[in-house]
C-alpha cells in the first residue's frame, strides 16, 4: 500500500473511532453527608419554576444523581422498586446533549449529542434549569406499567428532597413534555417510555 492510501485509511479509521467514542462525564464520589435534616427538607419541599442560569459543579451533580438514583447497597438503590426490578433509567438532559446515569460506574454517558430541550414542552423555564431529568421506564423489565409509573415517583421525590435540603436548588416534576418527540430524539425502543421529566435549577 502506498503512503497516500495508508494515510487515507488511517484518517477514515480515526474519524470512525471519534464518531463512535462515547463522551463520558466522570463524577467524583458522592458526598453522603450534609444538607438540611430530613424534617427541615420536608418542610421546604416545593415546586420551583424560576431559575437563575448557572453551572453546576461536578460534586453537586454527583450528589444530586446519587440522591436521586444511586446505589446505597451492593445491588440496591436509594429508592425502592416493585419486585426490585429497577426498571427505571435516569437520563440527564443538558444543553449539549442527553446522558445516561450509570450509577454503578458513577459516570454520565452521552447517548445523544445536541440540544433536544424542545421535546420538554412549552414551559420556558426548562431552558434556565441546569438540567432536566428524564425518567425512562424499561417496560420489558417492569412488573407492569403501573409499577414503573409508581417507581419513577420515588426518584422524583428524592430529587425534590435533595433540592429542598440545599440552599440554592429548586426543582419541579413535569408531565407536560412531548413524549413522542423525546422518544424519537433519544432513540428509545418500543419497550421504553419517558414517564416523566423534572427540571432542576439554581434559584439564586
Ligand atoms: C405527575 C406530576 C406532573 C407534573 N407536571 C407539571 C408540569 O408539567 N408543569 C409544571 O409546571 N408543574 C408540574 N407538576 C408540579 C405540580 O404542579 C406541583 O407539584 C403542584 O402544583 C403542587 O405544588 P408543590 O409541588 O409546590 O407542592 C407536576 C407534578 C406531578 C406530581
Amino acid at each position: 500500500m502506498d503512503i497516500k492510501k495508508l494515510i487515507t485509511v488511517l484518517c477514515i479509521f480515526a474519524t470512525t473511532l471519534l464518531a463512535h467514542a462515547q463522551t463520558e462525564i466522570a463524577l467524583p464520589a458522592p458526598n453522603k453527608t450534609g444538607g438540611k435534616p430530613l424534617m427541615e427538607a420536608l418542610n421546604d419541599r416545593q415546586s420551583l419554576k424560576t431559575y437563575v442560569k448557572k453551572e453546576m459543579d461536578k460534586q453537586t451533580l454527583s450528589n444530586l444523581l446519587w440522591a436521586t438514583y444511586g446505589f446505597n447497597r451492593e445491588d440496591k438503590r436509594v429508592v425502592p422498586s416493585s419486585q426490585n426490578r429497577q426498571e427505571i433509567d435516569l437520563y440527564v438532559m443538558f444543553e449539549d446533549g442527553v446522558y445516561f446515569y450509570d450509577a454503578k460506574a458513577n459516570v454520565l454517558k452521552q447517548t445523544a449529542k445536541g440540544d433536544f430541550r424542545k421535546g420538554l414542552g412549552n414551559q420556558a423555564f426548562v431552558n434556565d434549569a441546569v438540567l432536566n431529568f428524564l425518567f425512562v421506564a424499561n417496560l420489558n423489565k417492569a412488573s407492569n406499567r403501573d409499577a414503573a409509573i409508581i417507581d419513577s415517583g420515588f426518584l422524583i421525590q428524592n430529587a425534590y428532597l435533595f433540592c429542598a435540603s440545599s440552599d440554592d436548588l429548586g426543582t419541579v416534576a413535569r408531565g407536560s413534555h412531548n413524549r413522542k418527540q423525546l422518544h424519537s430524539d433519544l432513540g428509545l425502543t418500543d419497550d421504553q417510555e419517558v414517564i416523566l421529566t423534572q427540571a432542576v435549577g439554581y434559584i439564586k
